[in-house]
């Protein structure tokens, strides 16, 4: 896979000793847990935020998904996650990272009306790790910001960033870390210098102020190598073994300091059966702990800058069942033949509320409006 060789080539430039990138600027200070406190400051740390007990402190679990939402994983995840609930009684949440090839937005559209966090994973799908490459900082944030646009604009409305904050990424799951799994780095801001191991061929030095970092621990996988998601590890061959291996990993994290457990997978791993049986079953067993919270990225981040104890969690309004409006949608079908995409083949896409885009909507023309008449909303 392209994604994967890529990651490889990344690990190969760490090792052989790439330049961070922020030279020009000053890096970041070391942490002072004086001048760093909670809610809008933490420093990187393998303790559980607020002096929490680990018996004290839910469980919590990331379950995300890459790339396009379309009309077949779209069925895959209504089974695996609509019908499941937190200890709280309201429903799991995932958070889907976005891309902008062959996704539904009217299906974006219906996750965001369930409650799930909508985020956004590049327009032309670039891997995460590139985010913090040094010289490509600006051209990254163009394509993550204007994918956001794009969900935005053809998904139903400027109201469905509620669970994104506000026009600032306020936070970032793209950072993966080898040497703090267990027990396991907590979220972070990067006010002060990271503490966490950079795998990834370069990571931030400069102060990012109130930015939150979610580390992506590595999960130990069959053959006992470290991977980052999960459709890059070696998770053996049959449902039981993918069970367990998910389920021994979860476990130094639920035994352990009990830091946020993430599965992060491109929803394409689900295609194979075994993979789906594995993941079902590892699920089923998560939510009948009483302890374990599966929530969204914006709901960790909340609880980590307000440490809740399990013994008051029920209240935790953050996590409480939603109370967000649904925002309609009046799906539009936009058929373009090749002399109105960039690849020359033909696409289709579902939009919601807007009259389709004369060019099908790319990097450099995210309404996909025609050179002639240039427009913007
Ligand atoms: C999951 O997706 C695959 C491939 O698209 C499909 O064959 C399978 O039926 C789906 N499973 C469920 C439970 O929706
Ligand atoms: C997008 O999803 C909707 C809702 O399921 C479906 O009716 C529509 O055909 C899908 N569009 C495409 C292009 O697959
Ligand atoms: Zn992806």
């Amino acid at each position: 896979m392209a994604w994967y060789a890529i990651f490889l080539a990344l690990i190969v430039a760490a090792a052989s000793g790439s330049v961070l990138p922020g030279t020009r600027q000053k890096a970041a200070p070391y942490c002072d847990v004086n001048q760093c406190a909670l809610p809008d400051c933490l420093c990187s740390s393998l303790e559980i935020p607020g002096g929490l007990l680990p018996e004290e402190t839910p469980q919590t679990v990331l379950i995300t998904y890459d790339d396009a939402v379309n009309v077949l994983n779209y069925l895959n995840y209504s089974s695996l996650i609509f019908n499941r609930y937190n200890p709280n009684g309201c429903n799991i949440k995932a958070t889907y990272f976005l891309s902008h090839e062959y996704n539904n937005y009217s299906l974006v559209n219906d996750l965001y009306n369930r409650g799930h966090e909508i985020a956004s994973h590049s327009i032309t799908h670039r891997t995460n790790q590139d985010f913090w490459l040094a010289d490509d900082v600006e051209h990254w944030d163009k394509e993550m910001a204007d994918m956001r646009t794009m969900i935005e604009y053809f998904a139903g409305g400027d109201s469905m960033w509620t669970s994104l904050s506000n026009n600032n990424f306020e936070w970032d799951c793209s950072w993966p870390t080898r040497n703090y799994v267990d027990p396991g780095m907590w979220p972070y801001t990067l006010d002060y210098l990271s503490q966490q191991d950079c795998q990834i061929g370069s990571c931030p030095v400069q102060s990012y102020p109130g930015k939150w970092v979610v580390p992506m621990i590595d999960l130990t996988d069959i053959s006992g190598n470290p991977c980052a998601m999960v459709d890059t590890c070696n998770v053996g061959t049959t449902a039981d073994e993918v069970y367990n291996l998910l389920n021994s990993n979860f476990e130094k994290h639920y035994l352990g300091n009990r830091a946020p457990f993430g599965l992060y997978l491109h929803a394409a791993w689900l295609l194979d059966t075994n993979h789906l049986n594995g993941y079902k079953r590892f699920l089923d067993g998560l939510t009948v702990k009483d302890d374990v919270y599966i929530v969204s990225v914006s709901q960790l981040l909340e609880w980590v800058k307000s440490p809740t104890p399990l013994s008051s969690i029920e209240n935790f309004v953050p996590w409480q069942c939603d109370t967000v409006p649904s925002i309609p949608c009046a799906e539009r079908r936009c058929a373009y033949d090749a002399a109105h995409t960039p690849f020359g083949s033909e696409r289709i896409m579902s939009i919601c509320n807007k009259a389709c885009p004369f060019f099908y909507p790319w990097y450099d023309n995210i309404y996909g409006s025609n050179p002639s008449t240039p427009w913007v909303p």
